[in-house]
C-alpha cells in the first residue's frame, strides 16, 4: 500500500518546501499530487509561461525521493482567460452564467476553452511528460463537482443539436423517440431544438435523457483530449481522474473508460451525510447516520459502496487520490476527527481493493475558501490527528502491505447504470423512489452478511460472479437484453427487480408486455404494477425463511410463463417467479424489498449458490476479503465481535483486526 499527500506549493513560502518534503518522508508519504488548480501561476498572463516554480518544487520533491503526480489545471480557469471570454462561462438551466472566483466555471463545449484546456496541457506535458519523478497525471479535478455537470449555454445548445443528428440521422427519427408528438413538441427544423432548461416547466423525459447523455459525453470528449496530449508526450506513466464515489450526474464508466485507473475522493464524514438522504428507507431519520456507527467515522456502508463503485469503473484495483485526514469544511455538522479514525479509513480503503491513499491534505490552508479543512499538519505546522494516524499504519506497514499484495474477492455483483438511474430520477413515479436506494438496500444486506460485492457496468464480464442483481434494470434493448440472457445461460444467477424492462433506450416505455424485452428470460409476465403509500402493504406468501411479511412500497403481479413461483400475494398472483434457462436462472421478484426482506433472499440465493460470507458481524462491523485475509473493521463506538471460520474475534471500537493469512 502505497501513501500519498495533495500538496500546494504554490500557497506556502518556498522557502518552506525542503522541510515539507522531508517530514512527507518522515510520515512514509512516496507520492505528492500537485498542480492541479496553480493555472494562474503557470500562465500568470496569456501566452507567458512561469515554469521556473514548478520545476523547482518538482524537484524539491523529487531530491526528498518523491513520486509526482501532476493534475492538470484545468478545473480552475484564471482570471485573464474568463476576462477576455466570458463565453467560457458555464451557464445554468435559468441562462446565468457563472462568474470568476472559484473553479469549475467553465462549459466543457466552448471551442475557446477547449482550445485553452489543450493548450496548457500541452505545454505542462511537454515541460514535465518525461520528468523521471513524475510518475502519473490527473485529469483536471473532480469533472461535474459543485454542480457543473450540466451547461446551458448557446455552444452546448449547438453541440447537442450535432450530438442529436449524429444520433438520429433524421428528425423524424428525434420525434419519434423523444414523443415529440405529445403537446405539440414535434420539431421541423433541427435549429428549433434547445437545450432543456429550467425555463421549461415539465420537461419531456427523452430529451432530459438524451441532454444528460450528451452532457456526459461532452465532458468524456473533453477529457480526451487531455489523455491523448498526455499519453503523446508522457509516455509510459498512467492517466487518471479523480472521481466523487456515488456521484451521479456523469456516466462514470465512461469516464473512466480510457484511463489506466480510477481514483475517488474519500470524505468519510462529508460523502455519506449528503447520500445518505437518497440511500435510507424514506421515513428514516437521515440526520445522523445510523447510530450503530462512532460519531466521526462516517457511514462505512456508503463509504464501502462508494469504494465498490470506484473499483467497479475498470472493474480493477483503484486508488484513493484525496483521503480525508481530519476534518473537513463542507459538510453539515464537520465533526472533528479523533485518533484512530484515519487509519481506520486507510484501512477500509485497503479492505475494499485500494492500492494507494493520498490524503488530502498535506497543510491546513491559511486563506480562501477551506480555511477550516484540516491536513496531516494545523495551520501551524504542527501535527494533526492524521499525522499520529499516518504514523501508526506506518508500524504495521508490513501487514498493510501483504495485504495489498492480495486480490479483493466478490462473488456477487450488483449492476450499476447511468441511464438507469437518470430515467428513474426523471420520472420515480414515487417521490422517494431513488435508484441507488433501491442498489442500496442489497448492497447493504450483503455487507452486513459478510458478503463481498462489486458494483459493475452492465457491460462488464459478467462470468465470474455466481450471483449478479440488477434491482431496476430499467433501460433495456436486444444487445442488454442478450448479455444478459448469456450469463444466465452459462450458469448464472441473475436476480432483477421490479420496473425492469419498462423503458427503450430514449426512454419510452415498451409497447411488449412487461418486462418487455426480459420477458423469456424472466419466464413471466408483470401483470400489474403499482406504488403503494408507506403504511399499505400486501401479504406474500412463500417458503423461503424470513421473506414472508408484507410487500410494500412498490409492488408489481407477475403471472409465471415457464418460471415457478416461489412467493404469492394473497390473491394467488406470482410475487417471486425463478426460471430456469441454460445452465443458469433468473428470478424476478416483484416488489421493493426492505433490508430484512432483500436479507432474507440473499440469504436463501447465498446458500443455494454457496457463496461465501467472511465473517458474522455485529452491528457496526464491516467486513472483506483479500486473499486468505479476512479484514474485520470495527466503526462502532465499543468493542465488537466477529465469528469468522467459527471462531469468535473481538474487534476494539474503531479498530482493525486482520484474520487470517
Ligand atoms: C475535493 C476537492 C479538493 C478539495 C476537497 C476539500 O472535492 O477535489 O480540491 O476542495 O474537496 O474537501
Ligand atoms: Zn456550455
Amino acid at each position: 500500500m502505497k501513501f500519498g499527500v495533495c500538496y500546494y506549493p504554490e500557497q506556502w513560502p518556498e522557502a518552506r518546501w525542503a522541510e515539507d518534503a522531508r517530514l512527507m518522508r518522515a510520515a512514509g508519504i512516496e507520492l505528492v499530487r500537485i498542480a492541479e488548480f496553480a493555472w494562474a501561476q503557470m500562465e500568470p498572463t496569456a501566452g507567458r509561461y512561469d515554469w521556473a516554480w514548478l520545476d523547482r518544487a518538482v524537484a524539491t520533491l523529487a531530491a526528498a525521493g518523491h513520486a509526482v503526480i501532476l493534475g492538470t489545471p484545468t478545473a480552475a480557469p484564471p482570471a485573464w482567460l474568463t476576462r477576455t471570454y466570458p463565453e467560457i462561462l458555464r451557464v445554468d438551466g435559468n441562462g446565468r452564467s457563472r462568474d470568476h472566483g472559484t473553479r469549475r466555471h467553465y462549459c466543457p463545449n466552448s471551442p475557446i476553452y477547449r482550445e485553452q484546456s489543450r493548450r496548457i496541457v500541452a505545454a505542462m506535458v511537454g515541460r514535465y511528460g518525461q520528468h523521471p519523478a513524475v510518475v502519473g497525471w490527473q485529469t483536471d479535478n473532480e469533472i461535474g463537482g459543485g454542480h457543473t455537470a450540466r451547461c446551458y449555454c448557446e455552444r452546448c445548445a449547438e453541440a447537442f443539436r450535432g450530438w442529436l443528428q449524429a444520433r438520429y440521422g433524421s428528425l423524424d427519427a428525434l420525434n419519434a423517440a423523444w414523443g415529440a408528438i405529445f403537446w405539440s413538441q414535434t420539431y421541423s427544423d433541427w435549429a428549433q431544438i434547445r437545450p432543456p432548461g429550467d425555463r421549461i416547466d415539465k420537461k419531456n423525459p427523452s430529451h432530459v435523457l438524451d441532454y444528460y447523455r450528451f452532457a456526459s459525453d461532452s465532458f468524456v470528449a473533453y477529457q480526451q483530449e487531455q489523455v491523448d496530449i498526455i499519453r503523446q508526450g508522457a509516455p509510459g506513466r498512467f492517466v487518471t481522474h479523480n472521481f466523487m464515489g456515488l456521484y451521479r450526474d456523469l456516466d462514470q464508466f465512461d469516464l473512466a473508460r480510457t484511463l489506466d485507473l480510477a481514483t475517488w475522493d474519500n470524505y468519510p464524514t462529508g460523502n455519506p451525510e449528503r447520500w445518505r438522504q437518497l440511500l435510507y428507507p424514506p421515513g428514516m431519520d437521515t440526520s445522523r447516520c445510523d447510530p450503530a456507527y462512532a460519531y466521526d467515522v462516517g457511514d462505512p456502508i456508503i463509504t464501502g459502496m462508494a469504494h465498490a463503485l470506484t473499483r467497479g469503473l475498470k472493474d480493477a484495483p483503484f486508488w484513493v487520490m484525496e483521503q480525508q485526514c481530519g476534518q473537513i469544511n463542507w459538510g453539515d455538522v464537520n465533526p472533528g476527527v479523533r485518533a484512530g479514525t484515519p487509519r481506520l479509513w486507510a484501512w477500509h480503503a485497503l479492505a475494499e481493493g485500494a492500492e494507494a491513499l493520498v490524503y488530502f491534505r498535506w497543510r491546513a490552508t491559511l486563506f480562501a475558501q477551506e480555511q477550516y479543512h484540516s491536513g496531516l499538519l494545523r495551520h501551524d505546522g504542527r501535527p494533526d490527528v492524521g499525522w499520529g494516524d499516518q504514523q501508526a499504519l506506518l508500524a504495521e506497514k508490513a501487514l498493510l502491505d501483504a495485504v495489498a499484495a492480495q486480490p479483493f474477492m466478490a462473488e456477487v455483483a450488483l449492476l450499476f447504470d447511468f441511464a438507469d438511474l437518470w430515467a428513474l430520477q426523471l420520472q420515480p413515479h414515487r417521490a422517494d423512489f431513488d435508484y441507488l436506494r433501491h442498489l442500496y438496500v442489497y448492497y447493504q444486506a450483503l455487507q452486513r452478511m459478510g458478503i463481498a460485492v462489486n458494483l459493475a457496468a452492465v457491460g462488464a464480464d459478467l462470468s465470474r460472479y455466481k450471483l449478479v442483481i440488477a434491482p431496476t434494470l430499467h433501460v433495456v434493448d436486444e444487445a442488454r437484453a442478450a448479455r444478459l440472457e448469456a450469463y444466465v445461460q452459462q450458469g448464472g444467477t441473475l436476480l432483477l427487480g421490479v420496473r425492469s424492462g419498462f423503458k427503450t433506450v430514449s426512454n419510452l416505455v415498451t409497447d411488449a408486455p412487461l418486462p418487455g424485452l426480459l420477458r423469456p428470460l424472466v419466464g413471466a409476465q408483470v401483470t400489474g404494477w403499482q406504488s403503494l403509500p408507506l403504511a399499505v402493504g400486501w401479504a406474500v406468501t412463500t417458503d423461503i425463511p424470513d421473506l414472508p411479511g408484507a410487500a410494500t412500497y412498490w409492488v408489481e403481479t407477475l403471472a409465471a410463463e415457464g418460471a415457478d413461483v416461489l412467493a404469492r400475494y394473497a390473491d394467488g398472483a406470482a410475487a417471486l417467479t425463478e426460471h430456469g434457462v441454460g445452465d443458469g436462472r433468473c428470478l424476478y421478484l416483484g416488489w421493493y424489498p426492505e433490508g430484512a426482506q432483500a436479507a432474507a433472499l440473499l440469504r436463501y440465493l447465498a446458500g443455494r449458490l454457496d457463496i461465501a460470507s467472511c465473517a458474522v458481524l455485529p452491528p457496526g462491523m464491516v467486513a472483506a476479503r483479500r486473499g486468505p485475509y479476512t479484514l474485520l473493521l470495527n466503526f462502532a463506538e465499543g468493542a465488537g465481535t466477529a465469528v469468522v471460520s467459527g471462531e469468535a474475534i473481538s474487534v476494539p471500537g474503531r479498530d482493525v483486526r486482520v484474520v487470517g493469512g
